[in-house]
């Protein structure tokens, strides 16, 4: 690996890293943490999350998909310690098929250790989630499924469970009992055919990730659980007194989950995952007892263009409403995609197919759900929202993915084209032009990109090592993007195996 020496000098004296995405999630965190955790970080952990999130790898061929388990965990054989810390809602049942698949490929997890007041998933979380997905009244946010805003309400609520009732069967049966009545009661308020249709779903119907059975019953529940604490109780640990003994003195990298845009308390607000992804969330749900201890921030962003998953509003998308629709309807996924438009590319005159010829070359769909991620070009607004907020340093990832296209557009400004809108002492009016995105769906929704065009440079990237060998149009957007947005780029990936970067 050519150049990464430039990255470890700038890393030289820092000993607290985060690792977060600067825009809705998906954009390659999984390839960088694994990097980091190859070149320098002791520890690693996840913070933020849960099985919502899908980070992938791909090392010698071979892709690995970690939902859970810190993106460090092929280093466990150097001794490299990851965690799972207090912040990520820990289902244990994704856990132990991580496990079986860590098992399978024979990588070691000796190392691996679980934060004992880690939120736990239960059954119901993930029936719950998909309930109030299907619910007309509830409003649609497209979540993943994995029971992400019923397990953080029961927390903030104060009836959730953590990890560490997996150990003590009498705690774990009186807050089962405390926690699921509740939600039997409110079960029977639900449309039967939307809960028997949840029910039957394969991912509980096979016992993917729960059994039926299981869902609303006590001793069921405690069965299983058993059965998983026998095998994740050697894991579970005070991550909190070993993070606190080793802040500040072991190389130690915070892998967040999510993005930015999609934090609970900054992102784009109702559509965003019910956890703070950004650094702030990421550095208390590791472990930390202040974001002060975090020597620097990394951010990882896709360029020259960015994805959505799920509903909500996106500016730059490329083939607008009718992507949206596609994407988010039932049924949606890869190959449907491939069978339906085998003409589509990332040079289609309609941008609807041209969105579909990006996703399919860039592989954009989702690591968790299979969903096809929504496409749009890379947007300046945006960023010059989440940098102020989360530091200039970034990596910018899938370079590669624009390699043919022969015109590649960069949104640099927004024009309102909504009602009058008062946001504080701020208001809104159409025609307005906006430079730095307000992270509120009422406007954002009403936001119409403004695009300058640069030509593509039409040629592949694999095997450029050195920032002075790529292309000169390349340069030109790249050199565009950093003065319009500040942006530090310490490093390019223009593929997906560890190797495929460039460090400037
Ligand atoms: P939840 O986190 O499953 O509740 O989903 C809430 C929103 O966040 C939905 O729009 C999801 O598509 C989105 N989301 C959650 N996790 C990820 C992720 O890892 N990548 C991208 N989008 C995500
Ligand atoms: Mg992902």
């Amino acid at each position: 690996m050519e150049g990464y020496e430039r990255l470890l000098e700038w890393l030289r004296n820092i000993f607290t890293l985060t690792i977060t995405c600067r825009q809705w999630g998906d954009s390659g965190k999984g390839k960088i943490v694994d990097l980091l955790a190859y070149i320098w970080a002791e520890i690693i952990i996840r913070g933020t999350g849960g099985g919502n999130a899908g980070h992938t790898m791909v090392i010698n061929g071979k892709t690995y998909i970690m939902h859970l388990i810190p993106c460090g965990i092929l280093h466990d054989k150097e001794n490299k310690i990851n965690a799972i810390g207090r912040g990520v809602a820990f289902d244990p049942s994704i856990a132990c098929s991580e496990l079986d698949i860590l098992d399978k490929e024979n990588i070691s997890y000796q190392k691996l250790m679980i934060a004992l007041n880690a939120k736990l998933v239960l059954p119901q979380h993930l029936v719950m989630d998909r309930i109030e997905e299907s619910d007309s009244d509830s409003g649609k946010i497209g979540t993943t499924g994995r029971g992400m805003g019923p397990v953080y309400s029961d927390h903030v609520k104060r009836i959730g469970l953590i990890v560490n009732d997996l150990l003590n069967p009498d705690v774990l049966a009186r807050k089962l009992e405390r926690n699921l009545k509740p939600k039997i009661r409110l079960l029977k308020t639900y449309d039967p055919v939307i809960v028997s249709s949840i029910m039957d779903h394969p991912h509980l119907k096979n016992g993917l990730y729960h059994h039926p059975k299981n869902v609303f019953d006590v001793d069921a529940i405690i069965y299983q659980y058993g059965e998983y604490a026998k095998r994740l109780e050697p894991f579970i640990r005070d991550v909190d007194a070993f993070v606190r003994q080793n802040v500040g003195k072991t190389r130690t990298l915070l892998e967040g989950a999510q993005g930015d845009l999609l934090s609970i308390n900054k992102g784009t607000y109702p559509f965003v995952t019910p956890s703070d992804s950004t650094i702030t969330g990421l550095a208390d749900g590791a472990g930390l007892d202040s974001t002060k201890q975090v020597d620097e921030n990394i951010g990882i962003m896709k360029a020259f263009y960015i994805t959505r998953v799920g509903e909500g509003p996106f500016p730059t998308e490329i083939g607008g409403k009718r992507s949206d629709e596609w994407c988010n309807s039932k049924g949606a996924n890869r190959q449907v995609e491939i069978d339906l438009y085998p003409q589509a590319s990332v040079n289609s005159i309609d941008e609807y197919l041209q969105g579909i010829g990006i996703r399919q070359v860039g592989g954009e769909y989702g690591a968790t759900t299979e969903r096809p991620r929504r496409c749009g070009w890379f947007d300046d607004p945006l960023t010059n929202y989440v940098i102020p907020m989360s530091g200039p340093h970034v990596i910018l990832t899938k370079l590669d993915v624009l390699n043919q296209c022969k015109t590649i557009k960069i949104c640099t400004a927004y024009r309102y084209v909504g009602p009058r809108f008062k946001y504080g002492q701020q208001v809104l009016n159409p025609g307005d032009i906006i430079k730095v995105a307000i992270p509120n769906s009422e406007v954002l929704q009403h936001c119409q990109p403004i695009y300058q065009e640069f030509p593509g440079w039409e040629c592949d990237l694999k095997g450029v090592t050195s920032i002075n060998d790529l292309p000169t149009k390349f340069r030109d957007i790249l050199d565009f993007v950093v003065k319009e947005t500040k942006i530090k780029p310490l490093a390019l990936s223009i593929g997906k195996e560890r190797e495929d970067n460039i460090f400037l």
